[in-house]
């Protein structure tokens, strides 16, 4: 019911510390206005002067003043350390998720990365918001009430006290119910952001395939899952509040009907019986409204436990293995891997099985294979992006032992450009001279020059300073590798390159183009190069034919072609399919 991680939070202790206290001073407001009311009311009923009741009713005004601003205090004690508490999620979330690296998104899904950095810890606010005033209210009102009941009559203290754990422990059965269910739909939540977040990426290929239509009722159904799951916990909700609103009630009514049985025998005056019933409604009041809230709070809940989850995730450590400053890829640099295994679910199976591979100085390595033999595994793992299975095989960079290659002074050194390259959302220049902020105007045009992009700049109203990226201008597959191969000249300094597929989107005339441009930046440079056409392989110094994970040959173009092996197999396959 009550998260002990919410303690944690750093100044969360201080603040349930004033919050306590506040509570005891709005359960003795409580007390004084229900004395104060119940006096001024016996003092009607017996009929005394106006006046005489003026006193009470004015220690009562006051009273009820105190209870209302002390609930405005109490949000003004928790509002900044919500508002801090949940900027610090944020911001560790974000530096998880940079240290975690794009193999987590791909893991986890956009969608889901989306949901728990944004709108989780939104949820997560409302939730500490709400949840930790009610529940410390609970923790400490109804005990004072109590505690005053008891000293103006025992027997329906003792009642009121032993109704209590009754009525949580039957809270918590309907709440272990609602549990159940918020966390479907927290699950149901996160699988409908991934598939709208799909559908909107997927798009232009659903429309391409006329699915658009078979794809969007898969999104309603999913959504309508999403609906019943939500009415699922609304309706444990209202059947737990309803609930609660009876029994409490019943209790209020059996108190009332002690009481009246003391008035018709004497043994109880007015005044004290009056004060008892209306105070019993209070005495119920804190557990109502943590009840109604709970329910409300139970993505919040979740939300948190997955921030929580995600944060506890372990990151690579030891990224410093190759010290701090970039390594400069040289003429005489070496990168060896022995025996080195990947998984993407630490389970048996292997992604990437005994990965042997020794390369020195400049080469252009071509990673061949069919889909789904790991070629993007393979040059995740050596971009760092995915860090290979723990205590197995070697890594070694110029000599020295790495664990993983997700080490700071090799990422720094080293260029890498997918199928599609990530254009920010920024003009033109300043997504050129993105690994290099403090460019030349000159350098920045001369390398998009040397990229081919001159020509279509000049066609740019704004030219380098055009906006580009998500939600501006549209930029063509050949012209964001274009800007990708830019920045790698921009950047001389990074003498590794790890290409993926860049041209496995591109029509043939715009490959052909692009492979003119990209030939000469593969000089004096460690390339990887994975692709799956053909016409790369001759431009390349040694070959890795890859299947199932594993590499299967490994050679010079000439070596592989020699023999009848898996790459003459690859080869004809790829012939035959054209
Ligand atoms: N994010 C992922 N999570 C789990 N398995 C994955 C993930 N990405 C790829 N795989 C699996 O790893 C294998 C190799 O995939 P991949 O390296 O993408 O192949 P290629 O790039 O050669 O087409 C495939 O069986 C694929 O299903
Ligand atoms: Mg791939």
């Amino acid at each position: 019911m009550f998260d002990p991680a919410l303690f944690k939070l750093p100044g969360m202790r201080r603040a349930a510390g004033i919050l306590g206290l506040l509570a005891v001073i709005e359960g003795i407001c409580i007390v004084f206005q229900a004395y104060y009311l119940s006096v001024a009311i016996v003092g009607l009923w017996h009929l005394h002067a106006l006046s005489t009741i003026v006193r009470p009713m004015l220690i009562f005004a006051v009273a009820w003043v105190g209870r209302q601003l002390l609930v405005v205090i109490k949000n003004r004690v928790m509002y900044p350390l919500v508002e801090r508490t949940s900027g610090d999620m944020r911001r560790q979330v974000m530096q998880k998720l940079y240290q975690l690296g794009p193999g987590y998104v791909a893991k986890t899904g956009t969608g889901n990365v989306v949901t728990t950095a944004l709108e989780g810890i939104d949820k997560v606010q409302t939730y500490l918001m709400l949840v930790v005033i009610k529940v410390i209210d609970m923790m400490v009102i109804p005990w004072i009430i109590l505690i005053y009941i008891a000293v103006l009559r025992w027997r329906e203290a003792l009642f009121l006290f032993a109704i209590f754990p009754l009525i949580i422990l039957f809270m918590i059965i309907l709440g272990y119910a609602a549990q159940a269910k918020a966390d479907a739909q927290y699950v149901g939540y996160q699988r409908m952001s991934n598939h709208f977040v799909d559908t909107l990426r997927g798009l232009p290929t659903l429309k391409q395939l006329g699915l658009s239509k078979r794809y969007a009722d898969n999104v309603y159904q999913v959504s309508e899952g999403y609906r019943k799951q939500t009415l699922a916990v609304i309706k444990i909700a209202m059947l737990s509040t309803f609930a609660l609103d009876f029994f409490t009630t019943l209790s209020i009514a059996v108190v009332a009907v002690f009481l009246g049985f003391g008035l018709i025998n004497g043994t109880i005056g007015l005044l004290p019986a009056l004060v008892i019933l209306v105070l019993s409604p209070d005495y119920f009041l804190p557990l109502r409204t943590f009840a109604n809230d709970y329910h409300a709070t139970l993505n919040g809940k979740n939300a948190f436990a997955d921030v929580q989850k995600m944060l506890a995730l372990p990151v690579p450590t030891d990224r410093e293995q190759l010290g701090t400053t970039p390594i400069h890829w040289q003429a005489d640099s070496t990168l060896s891997l022995r025996d080195v295994d990947f998984s993407y679910d630490n389970d048996d199976k292997l992604a990437l099985k005994k990965i042997d591979l020794n390369v020195h100085g400049y080469q252009r390595i071509g990673i061949i294979g069919a889909s789904g033999s790991g070629k993007s595994t393979l040059i995740n793992l050596l971009g760092g992006f995915l860090t290979p299975v723990a205590d197995q095989g070697e890594i070694q960079v110029n000599g020295q032992t790495v664990t993983h290659l997700s080490q700071q002074a090799w990422q720094q050194s080293f260029f890498y450009i997918p199928q599609n390259p990530y254009l920010f959302h920024a003009t033109l220049a300043e997504n050129l001279a993105f690994y290099q902020p403090h460019a030349s105007r000159e350098a920045i045009e001369q390398a998009a020059e040397k990229a081919g992009l001159t020509a279509w700049i000049a066609t740019l109203p704004d030219g380098l300073e055009t906006q580009i990226g998500e939600g501006s201008r549209g930029v063509s597959g050949g012209q964001a590798q274009r800007i990708a191969l830019a920045r790698a000249f921009l950047d001389d300094s990074r003498r590794v390159l790890l290409f993926d597929e860049p041209t496995a989107h591109l029509d043939i005339e715009t490959e052909a183009a692009l492979k003119e441009t990209i030939l000469p930046v593969l000089d004096d440079h460690l390339v990887f190069f994975a692709t799956h056409r053909l016409h790369w392989i001759n431009q390349m110094d040694y070959v890795l034919v890859m299947d199932h994970g594993q590499i299967v040959e490994q050679g010079t173009p000439a070596e592989l072609a020699a023999h009848d092996g898996a790459y003459v197999r690859l080869r004809d396959e790829m012939v035959g399919a054209i």
